[in-house]
């Protein structure tokens, strides 16, 4: 859905969403000016929403066919499908070009045959921030379902760890270079809640909120250990806006009186959203109150999503019309 604002979204408007949430707003500065870059590379962990170019690869491993390699995919910016799960380019692609960044390149379609000293990207699309034995011990979605494939956030930190040797060699050398990245961990959940949606009630879904919540905690720890010191957390989107969820819930499972009568949302899937982000907001309160030296960022990536759905029409007149689109 990010490649709908592309070609018009400006640089001040990127480094506003990053920096909206953050008390430090020194972290990311845009290197236009000819300034030395802030950050040598970037490197991100996620899903759909950032992932440029991971899923043929992991899809390739499961035989299972990847829709992002045909058109409208890449239409209107690449020229071309890239694997990412949108027409244009992502919010990461846009941070990447403000900060005088490349775009961070797909960690899987390049494993073995690009120096990552730049940035890579482990983000896979449909990346779940639990394990996937987590679900396929309880049958989420289904004992013969593939999904979720094995590209959890712990799998693409050890992909992470893995690449760490061809980039630097003692820990001390590690931290000085990871200590000039800038990281993106997320967002991760929506994926999560999606699957387990489709066994359990919402009330049982939010139970897991606070484990999905630790486990990018976790992660984040695991990465300052390693030297980061530059960290974005993005929170979930308003899922019950979207296509998938709401499709999923069309089928009889939601009445009437669960969709929010302007928006057509549905309520109780947002709240769960809601919930999950001030989980994360409190627990990275604690990160930073641990790590000092650490700027860990959150990222709002509701209320813009919320704006959208509210006000299409402020978004331009395409944005607002009824699209065949993907998250
Ligand atoms: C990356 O390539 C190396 C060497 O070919 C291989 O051992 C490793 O499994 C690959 N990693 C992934 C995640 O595919
Ligand atoms: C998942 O991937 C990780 C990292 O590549 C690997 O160590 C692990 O064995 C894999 N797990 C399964 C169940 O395939």
């Amino acid at each position: 859905m990010s490649g709908k604002m592309g070609k018009s979204l400006p640089c001040a408007a990127v480094s506003l969403l990053v920096l909206l949430a953050t008390s430090q707003p020194a972290v990311v500065s845009a290197s236009g000016s000819g300034r030395r870059p802030r950050y040598h590379s970037i490197f991100s962990f996620g899903d759909s929403f950032s992932d440029t170019g991971n899923k043929p690869v992991a899809f390739g491993w499961y035989s299972l066919p990847s829709n992002v390699m045909r058109p409208p995919y890449g239409s209107t910016f690449f020229g071309h499908p890239t694997g990412r799960s949108s027409d244009g380019r992502l919010v990461l692609d846009l941070v990447a070009d403000c900060l005088g960044l490349p775009f961070v390149p797909p960690f899987l379609a390049h494993n073995g045959s690009l120096d990552f000293a730049g940035g890579a990207n482990f983000a896979v699309a449909g990346a779940t921030a639990l394990d996937a034995g987590f679900f396929h011990g309880r049958d989420i979605p289904s004992a013969a379902s593939k999904f979720p494939l094995n590209t959890s956030l712990n799998v693409q930190l050890q992909w992470f760890e893995s690449l760490l040797p061809s980039l630097c060699g003692t820990a001390q050398e590690c931290k000085e270079f990871l200590g000039g990245s800038l990281f993106f961990v997320g967002e991760f959940g929506v994926n999560d809640y999606n699957l387990l949606m489709k066994k359990m009630s919402l009330q049982q879904v939010r139970s897991f909120a606070p484990v999905v919540v630790t486990t990018i905690t976790m992660a984040i720890e695991r990465m300052i250990k390693l030297g980061a010191k530059s960290i974005v957390v993005p929170g979930v989107v308003p899922s019950g806006c979207s296509p998938p969820v709401l499709t999923f819930f069309a089928d009889g499972r939601a009445g009437e009186a669960d969709y929010d009568a302007v928006t057509g949302c549905l309520r109780d899937v947002n709240e769960l959203g809601v919930h999950h982000n001030s989980l994360l907001r409190l627990a990275l309160r604690e990160l930073r109150c641990r790590h000092p030296d650490s700027t860990i960022v959150y990222a709002d990536f509701f209320r813009p999503v919320m704006d959208m759905v509210e006000s299409p029409r402020e978004f331009g007149e395409r944005f607002g019309r009824c699209q065949d689109d993907d998250d």
